[in-house]
C-alpha cells in the first residue's frame, strides 16, 4: 500500500506533543473538541488521550458537492453537533487541510454560534494546495502534494484503519 510517509511510532509523538500544548494552552477550561467526520476519527481519539486535561468530545460531518463545486468552495453541513458551543472553549479536529475550504467554511460557521474561542487543529497540511488562507493554530505535519492513505486516510472508502500513514505514488500499483 505505497511508502509510509509517517510511520505511527511518528504520529503518536507528534500528537502527544499536539495534546501537551492544547492541555497548556486551555489549562483549568474545559474545552470541546469537535471533530469531522470521517477522516479525523483516529486523530481525534488519540489526540483526547493525548491531553492532560478534562474534555468533552462531539462531531460533525460536512462534504462538498463534488469536485468541481468544491472549487467553487460549496461545503455543505451534513451532519451538525449535538449541543451548543456558545461560551465553550472549542478545537476543531481535523485530519487534513488541503485547499482550506472545508475549515474556513467551518471557521466561519462555527463564529456565528458564539464560541468563547475556537481553535483549530489540523493532522496533516497540504500547504502547497491552499486556496484560501485558513488560521491553523495546532499543525502535524506539513507534507508534500501527494495523495496519502491509512490512519483515517482513504482510498474509496477504504484503507482509514492502517496504522501508518502512506502514500500513494503516480501510477504505482495500491
Ligand atoms: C477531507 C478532509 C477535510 C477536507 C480538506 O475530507 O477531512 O475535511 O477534505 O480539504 P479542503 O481543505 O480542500 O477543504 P473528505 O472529503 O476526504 O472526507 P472524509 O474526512 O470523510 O474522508
Amino acid at each position: 500500500m505505497g511508502r509510509v510517509l509517517i510511520p505511527r511510532e511518528e504520529i503518536a509523538a507528534r500528537t502527544s506533543e499536539l495534546g501537551r500544548a492544547i492541555g497548556h494552552d486551555l489549562a483549568g477550561r474545559n474545552p470541546l473538541l469537535v471533530g469531522v467526520l470521517k477522516g479525523a476519527v483516529l486523530f481525534m481519539a488519540d489526540l483526547i488521550r493525548a491531553i492532560p486535561a478534562s474534555i468533552a468530545m462531539d462531531f460533525m460531518a460536512v462534504s462538498s458537492y463534488g469536485a468541481r463545486a468544491r472549487s467553487s468552495g460549496a461545503v455543505r453541513l451534513t451532519a451538525d453537533l449535538s449541543v451548543s458551543i456558545e461560551g465553550r472553549d472549542v478545537i476543531i479536529v481535523e485530519d487534513i487541510v488541503d485547499s482550506g475550504r472545508t475549515l474556513d467554511y467551518l471557521r466561519r460557521n462555527f463564529a456565528t454560534r458564539r464560541p468563547k474561542s475556537l481553535a483549530v487543529c489540523v493532522l496533516l497540511d497540504k500547504i502547497g494546495r491552499r486556496e484560501v488562507d485558513v488560521k491553523l493554530d495546532y499543525v502535524g505535519f506539513v507534507i508534500p502534494d501527494r495523495f496519502v492513505v491509512g490512519y483515517g486516510f482513504d482510498l474509496g472508502g477504504l484503507y482509514r484503519g492502517l496504522p501508518d500513514i502512506h502514500v500513494l505514488e503516480p501510477g504505482a500499483p495500491a
